[in-house]
């Protein structure tokens, strides 16, 4: 299988986590692309022009971080999406699939944050970037409260990669001083070997 991926992006790095932690490292080749001058073949693959996008022996391909990962999950016989249940705390997959929305949710608006900086200054837009602080800085409050399952789901994952990223693009936000259960919850699971190595890096 071919995994189109970049070392920056929050969403394949939730994908390369959960290979590494299923031990699919020798089925998954990742290829790293441009995402400012996305190559044809990706935008062939997904029209939405966005990675990460895995494409399977087969020739098929699938989009879009959730599917990706809930995809593996089944193929690795992993454990990271919960079964069909009513909403239980801590452990249910409706909780786990909250907290990936969440956690996909301050990717999103960092991300956009992150390229409306990079426009000429003239150009960018205060209400924009005051939008999108906003979204990052409510949705930490509510993670400071959350309960975390101890043992690994796709929403601690996506947590995880959000944290991730906020340190890497968005450091001046200094959310560790303000959200002492998130930070100590981040750090511990910092520690996973999948987490170290797949430390975001810029491309070039
Ligand atoms: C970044 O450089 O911050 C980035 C790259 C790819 C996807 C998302 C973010």
């Amino acid at each position: 299988m071919k995994l189109y991926s970049n070392p920056a992006s929050p969403f394949a790095r939730k994908v390369r986590i959960i290979v590494r932690e299923l031990n699919l490292t020798g089925m998954v080749d990742e290829v790293n692309v441009d995402t400012r001058n996305l190559p044809d073949e990706v935008r062939r693959l997904n029209p939405l022009g966005k990675i990460p996008v895995l494409v399977l022996n087969d020739g098929s391909t699938i989009i879009d971080s959730p599917v990706i990962c809930e995809y593996l999950n089944e193929l690795g016989g992993g454990k990271f999406f919960p079964g069909m249940s009513i909403w239980r705390e801590v452990s249910g997959r409706w909780r786990a699939l909250t907290l990936q929305a969440l956690g996909d949710g301050i990717c999103d608006a960092a991300v956009a944050r992150t390229y409306e900086t990079r426009r000429p200054a003239e150009q960018q837009s205060p209400a924009q970037l005051e939008k999108y602080s906003k979204a990052i800085t409510s949705a930490l409050e509510v993670l400071e409260h959350a309960s975390f399952a101890p043992h690994i789901t796709i929403g601690e994952i996506t947590v995880a990669c959000a944290m991730g990223y906020l340190d890497f693009r968005l450091p001046q936000l200094s959310w560790r001083e303000s959200h002492p259960k998130l930070r100590d919850w981040y750090e511990k699971f910092a520690q996973y070997s999948s987490m170290k190595d797949t430390w975001p890096a810029a491309l070039n």
